[in-house]
């Protein structure tokens, strides 16, 4: 264990705020790359990595995700706006590159590209039939999100996560997918304000003892 990390990562988590007010003014753009290319370190099931991220520089595009966020501040304000895309067909899409770059990294042998892929398939294909292929890209696209959550405060950053938008006008603003769900939008910069901590659940509260409704302590 490495306790300095323990503490400056608990330190990182208990002060981390949604912020609605940032300072104007673009950020680093290599620290923007740092920041994304870290976002994409986030795992994806059989490391498909199939959430898409959409960086929304343009003002005009910016306008109409703002009208399809009910015009939150943060979104108007953030000087970088994401938005985490759980698409179900995006596996498909990335499986070929995914199988093409291990084979050629040599992480994969011909035999486990082969193997893996016909696994993949029909996992999928299983959950599409169920019914849940949508649902299953939403935990990917979520878990990516969450690594820019928690990743903004080392950069010196805050972040405001959101879902308060009409997902039709969101999606048709960003040209998403017409099966695509827009997992999360995603304000950061640096922040014009420090909220206070809105407080948590005690653990025995939340945290359930092997069964749903068993006591912890
Ligand atoms: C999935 C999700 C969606 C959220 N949507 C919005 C939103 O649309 N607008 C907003 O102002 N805050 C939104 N928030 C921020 C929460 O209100 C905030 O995280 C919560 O009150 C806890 O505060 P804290 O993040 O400072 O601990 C959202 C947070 C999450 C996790």
């Amino acid at each position: 264990m490495d306790p300095d990390l323990r503490e400056r990562l608990a330190e990182l988590v208990r002060a981390r705020r949604a912020v609605r007010a940032y300072r104007p003014g673009p950020l680093d753009e290599e620290l923007v790359r740092e920041y994304l290319g870290l976002i994409l370190e986030a795992p994806s099931a059989f490391n498909l990595q199939d959430p898409g991220i959409i960086r929304i520089r343009d003002p005009r595009v910016r306008a109409r995700v703002l009208a399809a966020a009910g015009g939150q501040r943060q979104v108007a304000e953030a000087p970088l706006l994401l938005a985490f895309l759980a698409d179900p067909a995006g596996w498909r899409r990335t499986l070929p590159e995914v199988t093409e770059r291990n084979l050629a990294s040599g992480y994969w042998d011909p035999a486990t590209a082969a193997e893996r892929g016909e696994r993949i398939r029909a996992f999928q294909r299983v959950r599409a039939e169920a019914g849940l292929a949508r649902e299953f890209a939403l935990r990917n696209a979520m878990i990516a999100a969450t690594y820019g959550i928690l990743l903004a405060p080392a950069f010196g950053w805050a972040s405001s996560p959101m879902t308060g938008f009409d997902d039709a006008a969101l999606k048709e603003a960003l040209g998403a997918p017409a099966e695509a769900t827009v997992a999360l939008l995603l304000a950061v910069g640096e922040p014009a304000e420090d909220p206070p901590h809105p407080g948590r659940l005690p653990l025995a509260h939340r945290v359930h003892l092997d069964r749903w409704g068993g006591a912890g302590d």
